[in-house]
């Protein structure tokens, strides 16, 4: 029994709600906030630059109450030229409060490109002065002409408001084209920094007893003379349930592959040195296009391991249509690992943060529907929610759901049987210069249970990120819309499906601190 009385408290949108006392699941009506007239206007709980451009999360972490969310920015234009630290904190992941730049172009060593963040409470950077909160930024900078990308450190002493160069950087250089996107983390067992970097073909190891002076220890790239550049690489160590550690490392590569996506992970051991694949050498996908750039938050309190990504692609990241800013994070994800058929695989679940933002009551509330062609399910459901549902597919077709549907344009998610993939059909907004291969049927293969699926979908205006399979599958889009798209409905094609425990719950604003 939905408790309204809350959602009225917590959540000013909705305007009315089954009483208590009327067994009655499905809230009446919505608010304007909701269901305004507009496209295109900024989502409601995913996190956008305050103007311009935004590309990459760099340097996240957690520091004494905040999550910090510093990006590629431009301040200037809706492209990518005079590029910078953004920056942004929040206390729950959701609500995030801008604050000035962190790092800014310097005339000698260039642009701040991407790299990490880490709290130095042992001040072994020499950086620190006893402060136990500071931050060490470990970044490119970056010309624009090939090799002239170089390490570099910033520290802050003041939460991360203000950050000063180290007058040594850089602090790492090589004679490499590409070279960038440091990653670095504490590497308790052998009481070491290491730094995992990109470069063509190849990810390069590093470690540092101080931040500052950096040795090479390993390379892993196994296709070195067919991979384009290696972007943003992450190293991580994840528990599996049954207590074993396996490390990630996520690579991005740049250009990517549409339909493949464009990031790559491998689980494996590391031992300070050495990262040792236990899965597959050419990796396995955790997403499709619109989800680049990830990087998980350093010294998060609680233990979790999260990570965010840029919700776009090279490929057609300047020619999405813009109301003034380009670019937008995906929802912060929690990392875990399953055990499958072929070993253990990377999880994402959306963190539990969201929950909050979430109505009480279901404005759809279904058990059972059985469908055999398009059905429409709700006219105005507004743009911003989360949409459960089990997809049972027919032997020989699919079954799904149209989400942000409008008279001519929606975004199909659904399970194909003959292929066994979960799919996201995002189609191609009318009158813009997005090229063509934006508009590709985008699937992930994935099995059944039971002869079901089950999907969790996250809508916010302009993205929709799915996530199957408790987190094994997940296909993350943004979209365009050119038109009003607040309808629901449901597919099938090649014979009967149904959708078993269909709700959808809306999500409230998470309004940006001042
Ligand atoms: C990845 C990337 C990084 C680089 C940054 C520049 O999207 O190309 O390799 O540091 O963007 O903004």
């Amino acid at each position: 029994m939905p408790d309204c009385l809350h959602v009225l408290m917590v959540l000013v949108v909705l305007t009315a709600c089954s009483s208590p006392a009327t067994p009655v699941d499905v809230c009446e009506t919505i608010s304007g906030d909701h269901t305004a007239p507009e496209t295109g206007t900024r989502p409601f709980y995913h996190f956008t630059p305050p103007s311009a451009w935004m590309n990459d999360p760099a340097g996240l972490v957690w520091l004494d109450g905040e999550y910090h969310l510093f990006y590629q920015r431009d301040p200037h234009e809706v492209f990518t030229s005079d590029v910078r630290w953004g920056h942004a904190v929040s206390p729950d992941l959701l609500h995030w409060q801008d604050l000035p730049d962190a790092l800014t172009p310097d005339a000698m060593l260039g642009m701040p490109f991407t790299g990490s963040a880490v709290v130095d409470a042992q001040n072994t950077s020499g950086l620190c002065a006893g402060n136990v909160n500071c931050l060490v930024a470990v970044f490119t900078h970056a010309f624009g002409a090939l090799n002239s990308q170089k390490q570099s450190l910033a520290v802050s002493t003041d939460r991360g408001r203000t950050f000063q160069l180290d007058p040594h950087n850089p602090v790492l250089t090589a004679e490499l084209s590409d070279f960038r996107d440091p990653f670095v983390r504490w590497h308790a067992p052998t009481s070491k920094w290491v730094m995992v970097v990109g470069t063509t073909g190849t990810a390069l190891f590093y470690t540092s007893p101080d931040l500052n002076h950096w040795t090479p220890t390993s390379s892993f790239g196994l296709a070195p003379q067919g991979w384009p550049a290696v972007e943003c690489p992450n190293l991580l160590p994840l528990t599996a349930p049954d207590g074993t550690t396996h490390w990630l490392l996520k690579l991005d590569l740049n250009p990517g592959l549409l339909q493949s996506g464009a990031s790559r992970y491998w689980l494996g051991q590391f031992d300070g040195a050495t990262f040792t694949p236990e899965t597959d050498k050419d990796g396995l996908r955790f997403d499709g296009p619109d989800f680049y750039a990830a990087q998980a938050f350093a010294n998060v309190p609680d233990g979790r391991t999260l990570w965010l990504g840029w919700m776009s692609d090279w490929s057609y990241a300047m020619f999405t249509p813009t109301v003034g800013y380009r670019g937008e994070q995906s929802v912060p994800r929690q990392l875990g690992l399953a055990q499958t058929p072929d070993g253990w695989r990377l999880t994402q679940t959306p963190v539990a943060e969201l929950a909050t933002l979430e109505s009480a009551c279901p404005l759809v509330s279904e058990n059972v529907v059985a469908v055999s062609q398009d059905v429409t399910l709700a006219a105005a459901l507004g743009n911003a929610y989360v949409l459960r549902v089990d997809l049972e597919p027919p032997k020989g077709g699919e079954v799904g759901v149209r989400v942000l549907r409008g008279a001519t344009e929606a975004t199909s998610v659904g399970y194909d049987a003959v292929r066994g993939t979960l799919f996201v059909d995002r189609g191609l907004p009318a009158g813009t210069d997005l090229p063509e291969s934006f508009a590709a049927r985008l699937e992930v293969p994935v099995a059944l249970v039971d002869g079901r699926l089950p999907v969790t979908v996250y809508v916010d205006r302009t993205s929709v990120e799915v996530f199957a399979a408790d987190g094994l599958a997940v296909l993350s889009v943004s979209v365009y819309p050119t038109e009003l798209r607040h309808g629901l409905s449901a597919f099938a094609l090649g014979g009967a499906g149904t959708l078993h425990d269909l709700t959808v719950h809306m999500l409230a604003r998470a309004a940006r601190v001042e």
